[in-house]
């Protein structure tokens, strides 16, 4: 009899647990497309090498403590001059694409107006071998080093100007590259350099505002350069639909990235509204201006005349302008109401436990089933739109740089992370969201903004200290192992 309940048990047990899906490529869709995502400040170096002009990064990061080390991505992982080895590290890892970005001082030294073809040529070069391997380049606008001499005739993102200086960046990249390049993402997490540029001051242009600093810029600052981003965003898609889309075949998109928010009390539907909130304050306040042409209306309602407006004619641009979503999505927060101040907040820790895994990053916690609830969000809130994960990762536990390197490779967190999160996109696929593709952060260690070089993201190792050689981690070889392209296919 007992052996008998206990078989009925388990058997019960094992119907109504989920089947996980095995994470390989086979468990994708057909042209699912594996790739590692990268940005130009944080890997070409040769910061004024081939005629680059300085970006609002440059001079950023050689101003004394504002970054970790006091490092600069002056020579960063040097990409500039080892472009064609990387490319075949991702070939080698067998992955089908590459995002990078796109440094615009390069191109336009001065932001607008001359071009520096000695920095034209090297995209083209990056392009040609990529393709050459069969590697797809998805290719980033914008991701974070506006040019310095438009930061200092402008003032940049805050001025409306800077919307046309954008696009005829955006249409001389179109012209020149449009005929291979087939995936164009204006911005990278415009949410990212609105906070931490314009609020906090702890990224380039270093700007801060009340109440983070007390006496700084005015707090409306983030709200205005996310409104010019957009902007510049719709007229840039606009003309790439009217230009070039249908001779060229591509298709465009913006990054937003978000953390999931957790109601804190799962029963409260105070929490319950506040994670929203949340999660519309964060992602919403670019993709609903993108799919439904306006701002939230929980935002309109807690900043009022501080948020900016769209006249009917850019709402009009701005609504649709997309042909697929980036999302960059790393970790998870708890969502609830402080109980003295009234004040929505979030937080990772529910009673001194923490949600998830902690990292050396203090914003990242590992909290796979987050990944699966967010897309599902943006499946519901924008009625099932093309989605790429165009970033996902995380740093690994800090290690003592003086041990061996075959120590410095293991990084049997990053192998679990990557499962895992990966795992809860086939999960979000059953959940039918309407994704294509998923890139690595990132390809190599390299320049993480303000905390410099103190963290490492990549799947393969960068010797700063010796020659910035690089080197696989364990976990090149386990994405090289379920990356593998089986055979038994005609
Ligand atoms: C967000 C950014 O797009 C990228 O530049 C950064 O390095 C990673 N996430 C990790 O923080």
């Amino acid at each position: 009899g007992v052996v008998l309940i206990a078989i009925l048990f388990a058997s019960q047990q094992f119907v109504s647990a989920e089947e996980l899906p095995i994470v390989e490529r086979a468990s994708f869709p057909k042209d699912f497309v594996f790739g590692a995502a990268t940005a130009a400040y944080q890997y070409e170096g040769a910061a004024k090498e081939g005629g680059k002009g300085l970006s609002i990064w440059d001079t950023f990061t050689h101003r004394p403590g504002v970054i970790a080390g006091n490092t600069t991505g002056d020579v960063a992982v040097d990409q500039y001059h080892r472009y064609a080895e990387d490319v075949w590290l991702l070939k080698d890892l067998n992955m089908d694409a590459y995002r990078f970005s796109i440094s615009w001082p390069r191109i336009f030294p001065k932001g607008v107006g001359e071009v520096n073809w000695e920095g034209v040529k090297y995209y083209d070069s990056l392009i040609d071998h990529l393709l050459e391997l069969n590697l797809e380049p998805y290719i980033t606008l914008y991701h974070w080093d506006m040019p310095q001499a438009l930061e200092d005739s402008i003032g940049g993102w805050l001025s409306p100007d800077i919307v046309d200086a954008f696009t005829r960046y955006a249409r001389f990249c179109f012209e020149r590259w449009g005929p291979r390049v087939k995936h164009w993402i204006t911005f990278n997490e415009i949410h990212s350099f609105a906070g931490a540029g314009y609020f906090s001051g702890e990224h380039a242009p270093g700007r801060c505002s009340p109440p983070k600093c007390a006496a700084g810029n005015s707090s409306t600052e983030p709200y205005i350069v996310s409104h010019h981003a957009l902007l510049s965003h719709a007229y840039t898609v606009d003309m790439y639909r009217k230009e070039f889309k249908d001779s060229q075949n591509g298709v465009i998109g913006i990054t937003a990235d978000s953390s999931w928010y957790e109601p804190m009390d799962s029963n409260s539907t105070s929490d319950q509204q506040i994670a929203q909130e949340f999660l519309e304050g964060q992602l919403g306040w670019y993709l609903d201006p993108i799919f439904f042409g306006d701002y939230p209306a929980s935002m309109r309602k807690g900043l009022g005349s501080n948020l900016p407006t769209f006249t009917a004619e850019e709402a009009a641009l701005v609504k649709g302008s997309q042909d697929f979503v980036g999302i960059n999505h790393y970790s998870s927060m708890y969502a609830t109401r402080n109980e003295t101040t009234g004040e929505s907040i979030q937080t990772a820790y529910k009673d001194g436990v923490a949600i998830g895994g902690e990292t050396p990053s203090p914003w990242l916690f590992v909290v796979p089933s987050g990944m699966r609830k967010l897309l599902g969000w943006v499946r519901e809130r924008y009625n099932s739109p093309i989605i790429y994960v165009t970033e996902n990762g995380r740093d690994e536990a800090n290690k003592d740089e003086s041990m061996p390197l075959a120590d410095q490779l293991k990084d049997p967190e990053r192998i679990q992370y990557y499962h895992d999160y990966m795992q809860n996109v086939l999960l979000a696929i059953q959940d039918e969201a309407d994704i294509r593709g998923y890139f690595a952060w990132s390809l190599l260690d390299n320049f993480e903004w303000a905390v410099g070089t103190t963290v490492r993201f990549g799947i393969y190792y960068v010797d700063y200290k010796n020659d910035l050689a690089r080197y696989p981690k364990d976990s090149a070889h386990w994405f090289q192992q379920i990356l593998k392209k089986t055979t038994d296919s005609p």
